[in-house]
């Protein structure tokens, strides 16, 4: 979509009348949308395209990743609230969506009525409270399923360890838990609970069979519990940062890549020696799995093809899961056509040439001796294709010294569009590590980008991404 010439205009005369930055606007205008909505009419609410314009307008100005996050103003919440302690701060949470101009209805568990009343949440939600399934008045006017289906999006704070083993066990034996299993909405969970309960294997295990279901999470934290002298990960969220990704999930930026195909690698490759041995390397694989994530995100359809990693697949995404190189190229063959190939994987670059059959024994002899084959080169044979090659190939270079230098080199050996190089040396802790520092090297120069964790690393590449793709983009 092409955006009218008027509304840019409009955009900038305001931006050098205030001296306001397109990143600021674009970031004011989202979280509050009367700024884009004054400057455009008088008296009508923003159209969902109207705010789509605005984060295209970021993405392709502003030069931060994805855009910041429209506003939840005239949207559907629903709140679930769980029974913690926490559940104090789902009334803070109530008030900062009202006040952005969500239309918030309330759900409590009987346990949360233990620790906030129905009453100080609907004098806040300025709305009937509902709290039982078998209530005959609810039941009536409301009924539990179309709760759920009314519902933008619904958000359970606190989530406790009951809460989601419940959701995981697809439990439906109160109002709450019925409304959840009936969802259609996006679900976002805010999970509170003593870290002991967070840790334990029963909680891991729900958290996973969630994440794979598409149940979005925020936090938990990590701080001081309520419980005196307890502290770790298990703090609820704070209520601006479950309101923050609430709106990341309602907002229009989640459309940027709406409609490509997005293939992404990740991981190492693991070659075979023997039948119980193989080479590898350490790379975790969570940049890779974090672009996947963040495409998603973004709307595209997402090919993973990952490497053996010990993390969950993202949600939303179609993962191909191989063992070494030469079956992640005919993964990536298989995925093709697409309009972006991102290979994050830590390819390897040899095989041995002949794996044995049987396990090598020592034999008191001489150690064996390893001849090795060089690996294809997934990125290259991709980037060089004549036939259905993606329009944005991106590698990225992991390096230990001469970085820009090297990963030039690799830009052009390599045909890809773009590298993210990035320093691996010892001391970088990149490798298997939460973050990344990377330079965006193309054809036009290179790009710096701060140390940033790897999954804004991803957004950023995101946004970088839907920008080339635009009609306009480069
Ligand atoms: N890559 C690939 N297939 C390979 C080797 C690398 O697709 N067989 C991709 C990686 O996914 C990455 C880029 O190429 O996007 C660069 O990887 P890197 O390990 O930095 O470079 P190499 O080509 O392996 O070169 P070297 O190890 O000599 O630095």
């Amino acid at each position: 979509m092409s955006l009218r010439d008027d509304f840019l205009a409009e955009i900038e005369v305001f931006l050098k009348a205030t001296g306001m930055s397109a990143t600021r606007f674009g970031r004011e205008a989202v979280a509050d949308p009367r700024l884009v909505f004054d400057l455009r009419s008088k008296g009508r609410a923003p159209s969902a395209r109207l705010m789509d314009q605005v984060a295209r307008f970021m993405a392709e100005r502003g030069g931060t990743a994805v855009p910041a996050p429209a506003g939840v103003g005239g949207k559907g919440v629903l709140l679930v609230i769980g029974g913690g302690i926490a559940a104090y701060k789902s009334l803070d949470l109530i008030r900062r969506l009202s006040e952005r101009g969500a239309a918030v209805t309330a759900v409590m568990t009987d346990a949360a009525q233990e620790f906030v009343t129905p009453l100080s949440v609907g004098a806040l939600t300025a709305s009937r409270v509902f709290t039982g399934l078998f209530d005959r008045d609810d039941e009536h006017d409301v009924g539990h399923i179309r709760l759920a289906r009314a519902a933008d999006v619904i958000v359970v704070a606190p989530a406790t360890a009951d809460l989601l083993a419940k959701m995981a066990g697809g439990h439906a034996d109160d109002l709450a838990t019925a409304i959840l299993l009936a969802a259609g909405a996006p679900v976002l969970v805010a999970p509170a609970m003593n870290p002991k309960m967070w840790a334990h294997p029963a909680t891991r295990r729900n958290v996973e069979a969630l994440r794979r279901d598409g149940i979005h999470f925020v936090g938990p934290n990590a701080g001081e519990m309520a419980e005196a002298g307890e502290a770790g990960i298990g703090r609820m969220a704070e209520p601006h940062e479950i309101l923050a990704t609430a709106q990341r999930l309602l907002s229009p930026a989640t459309r940027l890549l709406a409609g490509r195909h997005v293939i992404v690698t990740s991981g190492p490759t693991r070659e075979p020696i023997d039948p119980v041995r193989y080479l590898a390397n350490r790379s975790s694989g969570r940049q890779g799995h974090a672009i996947a994530a963040a495409a998603a995100a973004a709307g595209a359809r997402v090919t993973l093809v990952s490497g053996p990693v010990a993390l969950a697949d993202p949600p939303m995404v179609t993962v191909v899961h191989v063992e070494t190189a030469r079956d992640m190229l005919a993964a990536v063959e298989a995925a093709l056509p697409a309009d972006v190939a991102v290979m994050a994987a830590a390819v390897a670059d040899w095989r041995v040439a002949e794996t044995a059959a049987a396990k090598i024994k020592k034999g008191g002899g001489a150690p064996p001796t390893l001849a090795l084959s060089e690996n294809p080169d997934i990125l290259a044979t991709i980037a060089r294709r004549k036939a259905s090659r993606p329009a944005l190939v991106v590698g990225f270079a992991a390096e230990t010294d001469d970085l820009i230098h090297n990963a030039r080199d690799k830009l052009k050996a390599k045909g890809a569009d773009w590298i993210l190089a990035n320093d691996v040396s010892a001391g970088s802790g990149v490798m298997g590590g939460e973050e990344n520092t990377v330079h965006l090297i193309s054809r036009d120069g290179v790009e710096d980008w701060p140390r940033l964790p790897k999954t804004e690393v991803a957004e950023r590449l995101v946004g970088r991404i839907a920008r080339a793709l635009a009609p306009s983009g480069k």
